[in-house]
């Protein structure tokens, strides 16, 4: 009997038996926002030099698929601010992936809606905390909400499977708009997710352990208008999902303080510099930068830094909102 293709069996394993079939890969660390609970409001940018190419992504991304990863999310930063990414969509589009996926702040999707479609990606999710100008101004810092609308309003005509919007609630900034953003994902046919806050990178903003709003309050806002269901859906991301029984929507909640989800952790991340974390709130990474750039075009010594790298794959973060952030890297650099 010929040998089974090299995909079909899980070949990332880690220490307490999580397969990996997830990555998310972080093009560029640039964004045109500058959203609170992620950056600073004076950042700097790394130089290009050490910044993959997108030759080498899309060689990274083709040795995790030669590996069993069956979906693909990219990130940033704002991916789409990142010159030629089409080119790296296409080149990631065109491997054996499941499920070739996009998180953006909405910005560019007037330009790029049509092509990120042609390119084969499926499903997008777009961050979108507030739907008052003002608002949204304050909590982006520099950030244009009809814009944002604008984008979100392209995605929907070009016809992506699923859009979801990402909404990160901060008690008192938005937590009393929640239910707006519900109905705006709803009267849309839009899946939403509410997110808790990590704390990840100095942010200078606001105090964490304050602005904390978690997923039961929010839900337990949500069902003073609706009714909620719990579905056993899952997008093979750390969602828990529900239906809203009057509309149909699907209504998740990443709640990394209030239900950990370590326990089921499918995933790992390419960092813009090449970096391979194994967990988001860890600091254990394997610098495949290196791998590639002193192999260059060696796939399979690639593929076995990677196989390697599970040996050191956390059993989980260890967030604590009241103390100072352990991990000083700034949600744009990872990615999400
Ligand atoms: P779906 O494929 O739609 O399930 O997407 P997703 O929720 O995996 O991705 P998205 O980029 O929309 O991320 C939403 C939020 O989930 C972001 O704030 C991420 O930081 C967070 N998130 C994703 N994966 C992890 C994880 O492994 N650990 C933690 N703590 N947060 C995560
Ligand atoms: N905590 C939680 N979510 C965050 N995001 C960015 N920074 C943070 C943070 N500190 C969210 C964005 C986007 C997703 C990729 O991550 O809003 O939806
Ligand atoms: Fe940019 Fe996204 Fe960070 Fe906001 S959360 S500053 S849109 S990378």
């Amino acid at each position: 009997m010929s040998p089974a293709p090299a995909n079909l069996s899980p070949q990332l394993v880690d220490r307490y038996g999580r397969t990996v079939n997830y990555v998310r890969i972080s093009v560029t660390d640039r964004c045109d926002f500058r959203c609170v609970y992620c950056m600073a409001e004076e950042m700097t940018f790394l130089p290009r030099a050490q910044v993959l190419t997108l030759e080498e992504l899309a060689f990274i991304g083709r040795a995790f698929v030669d590996l069993g990863v069956q979906k693909i999310r990219i990130t940033g930063g704002e991916p789409l601010v990142r010159r030629n990414v089409s080119r790296l969509f296409r080149d990631l589009g065109a491997l054996s992936l499941r499920e070739l996926v996009l998180t953006t702040n909405g910005s560019q999707l007037p330009r790029m809606a049509q092509e990120l479609k042609d390119a084969g990606v499926r499903r997008i999710n777009v961050s979108l905390d507030s739907l008052r100008r003002d608002r949204f101004r304050q909590i982006t810092r520099v950030g244009d909400l009809d814009q944002v609308l604008a984008g979100i309003e392209a995605a929907r005509r070009v016809g992506f499977e699923r859009i979801k919007i990402n909404s990160v609630i901060l008690r008192h900034r938005n937590d009393d708009e929640i239910i707006d953003l519900v109905r705006y994902a709803s009267e849309r046919g839009m899946d939403i997710s509410f997110i808790e806050e990590m704390p990840l990178g100095v942010i200078g903003d606001h105090d964490r352990a304050e602005a904390f709003y978690s997923s039961d309050e929010v839900r337990r806002d949500i069902e003073r208008a609706y009714t909620l269901t719990a579905t056993a859906e899952t997008t093979g991301g750390p969602s828990r999902y529900f239906r809203i029984n009057e509309t149909g929507t699907r209504v998740g909640f990443i709640s990394p303080h209030s239900h950990n989800f370590c326990e089921s952790c499918n995933r790992v991340r390419l960092t813009v510099e090449g970096r391979l974390l194994l967990c988001l709130g860890q600091e254990h990474s394997v610098d495949l930068k290196r791998v590639v750039r002193a192999n260059p075009g060696d796939l399979a010594t690639l593929k076995q830094a990677i196989r390697d790298s599970m040996a050191i794959k956390p059993r989980g973060h260890d967030f604590d909102l009241a103390a100072q952030p352990v991990i000083f890297r700034h949600m744009n650099v990872t990615g999400g």
